[in-house]
């Protein structure tokens, strides 16, 4: 793939400057030009420049106070200084202003060209790094999803199918389900996975400030927009954004959000010109966005635009066979963390777990466990270090719903499960406050497999 940059060229003289632009729009950048270095910070103001390569003699502002100037503005520019033969003093002073390089003339036509590319190396580089650094405390590979029940199955099957291409994913599921582990997973199962994945809670940036946030803003676009802003999009250049939330987007938000998406560039706050990017849009919400297409609140065409493929994460309390391995998952995990390498967890601490109706899902249950780890006296988890609550309203979900659907087989079954359970599993005990031999309750029981 090839790497692009957009250059400006400073130079008064014209023969110069129309060289210059040749050799590099021959290279495929996208160029512009000024002839003085007041013309050349005008445009400044207004663009985000990725490399400006600059004469320092020029009349007006000279190339080292508009150096001095782009670094105030756009601390991220490159700048690259031409200086005249004998002026070897601007040179040394251009590096200590923050000049990337210099180049004396005559230069060779193919310095240019080496320049730039090496420019382009070290900013896919500086990106790699600054997104490496931020990832590398976290765990995102794809066996950190625990899930062996159908719908998880389902999950996985979806990331593994979705990863390697494009197209736009909008992850609907409650609170705490995973929303984000799952788009980290499809991220870094992507060919993007070098590249930076950018998550946004979009319920999270005052709406005022969503709009410089997502697409930039330009020196001097509004009050306080004292310097060139880099948007969230191209930030995430290259890789994946995560809009979080995206039910909370204002209409005005969505409309600009929309125009993104079809014209694949964005335009920064107060900017004229706008930009090619290349992203791959992952979206999330715990609220039913067609409900609210319905009701009016959301864009409908943005809505088809983001939906191109629906990942539905359930609940934790339809899923409860995945109970036991997250809780196995988090313990080795906490424990770890809390040098007790040897975490278990003692049946009768599992059981109310597994009847826990889980409004916060996993990420209640993490807590839970984290929680535990760090209380509980041996290392076992037990009942002891269960919230109250929790154990409270498991304690009354057991008591069970009304029985009135259900056969006289399945209730005596659901009897025997709440006195097995009660008694920790021990069918001698549960047989005898049965009263019914334990050969009998053997023989029942092996029915109910069946
Ligand atoms: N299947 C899973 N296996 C292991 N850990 C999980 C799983 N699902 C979620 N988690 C963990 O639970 C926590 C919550 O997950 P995440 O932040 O992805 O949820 P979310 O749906 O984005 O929640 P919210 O809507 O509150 O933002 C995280 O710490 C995540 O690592
Ligand atoms: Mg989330």
């Amino acid at each position: 793939m090839k790497k692009s940059a957009s250059v400006l060229i400073v130079e008064d003289d014209e023969k110069m400057r129309d060289l210059l632009r040749k050799i590099i729009t021959r290279e495929g950048y996208p160029v512009e030009e000024a002839a003085n270095g007041d013309a050349a910070l005008t445009l400044i103001e207004k663009n985000v420049y990725d490399i400006v390569l600059t004469d320092v003699k020029m009349p007006g502002l000279d190339g080292i106070e508009l150096l001095k100037e782009i670094k105030k503005i756009s601390a991220r520019t490159y700048v690259i200084i031409m200086t005249a033969f004998g002026t070897i003093g601007s040179a040394v002073e251009a590096m200590k202003q923050g000049a990337y390089d210099y180049i004396s003339k005559p230069f060779k036509l193919d310095e240019i060209q080496i320049l730039i590319r090496k420019i382009l190396e070290e900013k896919a580089l500086r990106q790699e790094v600054d997104h490496l650094r931020k990832e590398v405390r976290r765990r995102y590979r794809f066996n950190n999803i625990i899930g062996k029940s159908k719908e998880m199955q389902e999950v996985f099957d979806l990331i593994e199918k979705i990863s390697p291409g494009k197209s736009t994913i909008l992850i609907h599921g409650k609170s705490g389900t995973g929303k984000e582990l799952v788009a980290k997973a499809i991220h870094y199962n992507s060919p993007r996975r070098n590249k930076p994945f950018v998550p946004v809670n979009c319920s999270a940036i005052p709406e005022t400030l969503l709009e410089s946030e997502l697409f930039g803003h330009i020196k001097g676009a509004f009050t306080g927009a004292v310097a060139t802003h880099v948007g969230l999009f191209e930030e995430a250049d290259g890789g994946t954004l995560f809009l979080d939330e995206v039910g909370e987007l204002s209409p005005a938000i969505q409309v600009k959000l929309l125009r993104v998406l079809q014209e694949r560039e964005i335009k920064p706050v107060g900017g004229t010109q706008s930009r090619k990017i290349d992203i791959r849009l992952i979206t999330a919400t715990n609220r039913d966005l067609h409900e609210m297409v319905k009701e009016g609140t959301f864009r409908e065409d943005l809505y088809y635009r983001l939906n191109v493929i629906p990942i539905h994460l359930p609940p934790l309390k339809v899923r409860t066979e995945d109970i036991p391995l997250l809780v196995r998952h988090f313990l080795t995990r906490f424990g770890k963390e809390n040098q007790r390498p040897e975490m278990t967890i003692s049946r009768e601490a599992l059981h109310p777990l597994m009847n826990y109706s889980w409004p916060g899902n996993i990420r209640e249950l993490e807590n839970i466990i984290e929680r535990a780890v760090i209380l509980c006296k041996e290392n076992e988890v037990t009942r002891d270090d269960l919230p109250p609550h929790l154990l409270q309203e498991s304690a009354d979900n057991r008591r069970g719903p009304d029985l009135l659907h259900l056969s006289l087989r399945e209730v005596e079954m659901a009897h025997i499960k709440r006195i097995l359970e009660s008694v920790g599993g021990h069918k001698m005990k549960a047989a005898e406050i049965l009263r019914i031999d334990r050969r009998t309750l053997y023989r029942k029981l092996q029915h109910d497999d069946a």
